[in-house]
Parts: C-alpha cells; structure tokens; sequence
C-alpha cells in the first residue's frame, strides 16, 4: 500500500492503472477511521481492481466556531486499517494541495445545500461538494462510496454527479451501528461515559418512529412530536431538528404515502450526532 501526498504523484499512478484498464473504487473519508469506514472500503474491494481511499479533513466544510482544530487525527491507525483492508493507495493531502493560494472555484448544488443539516451548518455542503469535485477529478474512479449516516451528503453528491455530467457511479452503504445502535462516527470519541450512553436515544427514538410507522401512524407532526419527547428524557440532550423529509428533494412532508427520510441532529452535551433512517409505509 502506497501512502501519496501530492497530486501529480497520484496521477501518474491512476494514468498507469488505467493503461492497465483496472477499475478503480474510491472511498473519501476525513480521516479517524472506524467500522462505518471499513465497511464502504471492503464494499470498494469487492467491487474493484484498485482501490483509493482518501484523508483529508477538509477545512472549506467546517464552519468557524466548528471542530476542524480538534477533528480527531490518526494517520498510523488508519494506514494500519486500510493495509489490512487490501487499499492499494492512501491519498493524503495537505492543505496547500488542494487549497493552493489563490484558490477561488467553488461547487454549490442549491437547494439541497440550504435544507436540514444545511439550515445550520452555511456553507458545509458547498465545502463537501466542492472538495468531493476536486477528489473525483484527480483520483479519475469508476465508483465512489459513501454511507447512508450522512444521507443527505449522499443525496446531494448524487445530484451534483447527474447535474455536472460526472462519470463515477456513487454507490451508498448502510449504516453501520454500535452493539447498542449507536452510529459510529469519528465524533463519537468527543462523548463522556454519561453522554455515551445518553446518546443511544438517537437509534431509540429512529426505532419508535418505525414501530409507529408500522402501526399505520403516517402523519410526521404526530411522530415527530412522540420521538421529540423520547429525546427530551435524556438530559445531556438538545435537539437541534427532527425532520421527516421527501428522499430527492428533501422538502418535509405531512404524510408518509410512501417513503420519508426521518433525518436529526441532536447535541448530547457539546458533542452534535446525525442519524436517520428511512420510513416505509407498510401499506404502500
Ligand atoms: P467522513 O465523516 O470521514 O465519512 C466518510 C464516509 O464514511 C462518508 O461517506 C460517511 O457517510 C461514511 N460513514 C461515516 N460513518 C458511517 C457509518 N457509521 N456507517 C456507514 N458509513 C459511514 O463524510 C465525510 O467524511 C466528508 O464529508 C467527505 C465526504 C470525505 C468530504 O470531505
């Protein structure tokens, strides 16, 4: 396994495996690898002859009073992993490579940008999209993988790849959970012992709304209200919003007819988690 900083170098590389007409799978992460990860990569092992995973915490998706200083970093331990996982190549960038002085371009997808997460976090998914861009052109892949915990990053990358004529299938894996239902995330590490265990209410409360679902209860005012109570038991916890939202377009809804996508962001102390799950009409 390679570890590649600079660009150039990398291209070279992906000129060479293409010549030898190999696929290439490609995994972005920001790094602090854990099982949701590993997951997406041994997806892209599967599915392909050469596989690239990226690091890079990505400065343009944080917003200034974000965690980039303090998003956890472990170069050793995540070489270690992917060495394990058959990673033909590691990308690992510096800043000043893909944000050289004078950088100005940037990539937006409307509309998409601006909803849930993006009500709160201006400019995040404009840093996602944008970095995810400059990954895809210099890493060339035939397949890119990404996890359904970020659903609405996938949604929009999706949209960006059909709108922009990008020739890379995305393919979405699901969310890979703690015994207790937790979803991993590399911001799990920030939860004290109390917040950790506060923090399984995320997967009950996606779990109520199911069972709710199921028992023909359709209206989203109503479920949201019940999970909105169920997080409130737990102290630690703040909401910071609970949607029910249509899968392209993720405008909230009134009535599941078919399928809804329940979406939250809830802060257990300091630390702000997503989950989601997708809710089915059993009767449709
Ligand atoms: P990061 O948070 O490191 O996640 C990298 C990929 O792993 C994303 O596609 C994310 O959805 C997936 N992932 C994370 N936790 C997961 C879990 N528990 N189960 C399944 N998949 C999971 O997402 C980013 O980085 C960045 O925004 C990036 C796309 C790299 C752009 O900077």
């Amino acid at each position: 396994m390679k570890i590649i900083r600079k660009i150039n170098t990398l291209r070279r590389l992906i000129k060479k495996v293409k010549q030898d007409k190999k696929t290439i799978g490609f995994v972005p992460t920001m790094g602090a690898l854990h099982e949701g990860h590993l997951k997406l990569i041994q997806q892209a092992r599967k599915e392909n002859d050469f596989v690239v995973v990226s690091i890079f915490v990505n400065p343009t998706q944080f917003g200034p009073k974000e965690d980039f200083k303090k998003y956890p970093r472990n170069l050793k331990q995540d070489a270690f992993l992917c060495r394990k996982e058959g990673v033909d190549v590691i990308f690992y960038p510096d800043i000043k490579q893909m944000y050289p002085e004078g950088f100005k371009t940037y990539v937006k997808v409307n509309d998409l940008s601006n909803l849930l997460c993006g009500r709160f976090r201006p400019g995040h998914f404009r840093g996602v999209t944008t970095v995810v861009t400059k990954l895809f052109n210099i890493v060339n892949p035939d397949l890119a993988y990404f996890g359904q915990k970020d659903a609405q990053q996938a949604i929009i990358i999706k949209r960006m790849v059909l709108d922009l004529n990008i020739p890379i299938k995305i393919k979405v894996i699901p969310i890979v959970r703690d015994k207790d239902g937790l979803a991993l995330s590399s911001r799990n590490v920030y939860l004290n012992p109390q917040e950790r265990k506060d923090a399984v209410i995320l997967y009950q409360s996606l779990r109520l709304a199911k069972k709710m679902v199921k028992a023909g209860i359709l209206e989203t005012k109503k479920i949201i209200k019940k999970i909105k109570q169920l997080i409130h038991t737990k102290k630690t916890a703040r909401i910071q919003y609970i949607s029910i939202v249509d899968l392209e377009n993720l405008k909230p809804i009134s009535r599941i007819k078919d399928k809804g996508l329940l979406a939250m962001a809830v802060y257990i102390g300091d630390t702000r988690l997503i989950d989601n799950t997708i809710l089915k009409n059993p009767k449709a």
